[in-house]
């Protein structure tokens, strides 16, 4: 499926995007944008050089085009620290020095803001909700307009604020007393996410499908939890098929999708756990010994989690046990550097995915119907995972979040991945992925064309 390419250029709407520097955000982001370009308007992708760079390198699904102005906003220089293995907790503090040079496009995106009002009839500035204060002065200007985007899934937008709000109503439904969002993410982020004082928000955007969290899109959208900004549009990927073949012209196919095209369908449960994630050699090797002992195929990707700035320096080697990758070469493969994940878990012989259960992992498993072992780390990641395992049914846990701190041993993931792929109870999480996943192909075909009645709407109310 296309997204619609063949609209008039429309220059009296300038869009400006403020991305957050993080892969799994930047991706989003850079997504939305070529969807709106698509429809004729320009695109003014702002960030710093480097992230700009990380964007354009890592693009994942559309590719940028000459409607989408990049412009590397001056940030001083961004240190790249290590991720820290060793940490308590998984969240990954060594982002902050992006986080706090970003801090510094107050200026510069006012200064963009202000040139581009000159030009146009209307400036529509679309920040990532962690962006709020880069957007603090420009969203003053005449003929601005801003929304939020929400990475996140809505249900999980949903419960963090319900709660920092003091729980204002009762939910209905299989969650009632989610973990507290204290425990999830630093008390920044979650003023962050919670925060509805911007008088100035037009709306929000959320990149969801209705067909599976439109109960929360509703839940959002009320006065307690969204204050006057009531507006949602929920918009999610037009392209599936599009995307497991876009590349192969230009690359040649990644190894492990020669050696999934060698196993039987749904054998394989592909391991990943995102870009944020650091594991000691340890944690690494639990995960490796587990999946060999649970006698099953498997692809382990293997990275340490990006560094701020991912061009700065080399990524420390997470090392296994000696001779490991040769041992299990018949059943295994472990992956070192960036894996196809959309085209890995598209391909028949995919058969399960252990997962951090970042929204993007989330929301591709359930896109192809490949039910989830969901480990979550951090942030959004927790409560994303009882979406999936309690209220939508796709998947099951790894190990409850109150024994986060504790060692997952090879035994507890052996034991979860013969649950997954080689149980009854599999076969029933398998039966629910691959429903769900048909009726959201359903709900995308209905949109005809164009895919997504939210999108079209959303152009016609910024383009009015
Ligand atoms: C939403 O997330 C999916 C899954 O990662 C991604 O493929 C898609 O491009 C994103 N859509 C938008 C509009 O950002
Ligand atoms: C983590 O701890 C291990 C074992 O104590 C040590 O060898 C390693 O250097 C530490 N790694 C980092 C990045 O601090």
């Amino acid at each position: 499926m296309e997204p619609a390419g063949d609209h008039q250029d429309d220059l009296q709407v300038a869009v400006v995007m403020v991305a957050f520097p993080c892969q799994s955000h930047l991706n989003q982001l850079l997504q939305l944008s070529t969807m709106i370009a698509s429809y004729g308007l320009q695109i003014h992708f702002v960030g710093s050089a480097t992230h700009n760079r990380q964007a354009k390198l890592r693009s994942n699904g559309l590719k940028p085009n000459s409607r989408i102005q990049f412009h590397d906003l001056p940030t001083p220089p961004i240190a790249a620290l290590d991720p820290d293995p060793n940490a308590s907790d998984k969240l990954p503090f060594h982002l902050y020095p992006a986080v706090q040079a970003y801090a510094n496009l107050r200026k510069p995106v006012l200064g963009l803001v202000e040139e581009l009002s000159l030009k146009t009839r209307r400036v529509v500035i679309i920040y990532d909700r962690l962006m709020f204060e880069a957007v603090g002065d420009a969203v003053s200007v005449h003929s601005v307009e801003a929304y939020a985007f929400n990475c996140l899934s809505a249900f999980t937008l949903f419960f963090v604020r319900w709660e920092t709000m003091g729980k204002p109503f009762v939910v209905e439904g299989p969650l009632k007393d989610p973990p507290p969002a204290t425990e999830l993410m630093p008390e920044e982020v979650l003023q962050l996410l919670a925060s509805r004082s911007f008088k100035e928000r037009a709306g929000e955007i959320h990149n969801t499908s209705r067909s599976i969290d439109g109960t929360y899109i509703d839940l959002l959208s009320r006065e307690e939890i969204s204050g006057s900004s009531k507006q949602q549009w929920a918009i999610r990927p037009t392209f599936l098929q599009a995307d497991s073949t876009a590349n192969n012209d230009r690359k040649p196919r990644h190894k492990c999708l020669e050696w999934l095209d060698k196993q039987a369908p749904g054998s394989v449960i592909y391991v990943s756990f995102g870009t944020t994630t650091s594991f000691t050699n340890e944690e690494a090797r639990e995960i490796a010994i587990g999946l060999e002992q649970s006698k099953q195929k498997f692809i382990l990707v293997l990275r340490d989690a990006d560094k701020a700035d991912i061009f700065a320096a080399k990524d420390r080697k997470i090392e296994l046990s000696e001779g490991f990758e040769e041992r299990v070469q018949e059943n295994g493969m472990v992956v070192r550097d960036w894996a196809p994940q959309l085209e890995i878990l598209s391909h028949k012989s995919t058969g399960g995915f252990m997962s951090h259960c970042g929204w993007n992992s989330c929301f591709e498993s359930l896109l192809t119907g490949v039910p989830v072992a969901a480990w979550p780390m951090h942030s959004d990641q927790p409560l994303n995972a009882l979406f999936l395992t309690r209220v939508l049914k796709t998947g099951l846990l790894v190990r409850e979040w109150a024994e986060r701190k504790e060692l997952v041993t090879a035994s507890v993931i052996k034991n979860v991945v013969e649950r997954l792929m080689a149980s009854e109870e599999g076969v029933e999480i398998r039966k629910s992925a691959e429903e769900l996943s048909a009726a959201i192909k359903v709900s995308m075909d209905e949109g005809g064309e164009a895919g997504c009645p939210d999108m079209e709407s959303f152009i016609s109310h910024i383009t009015r």
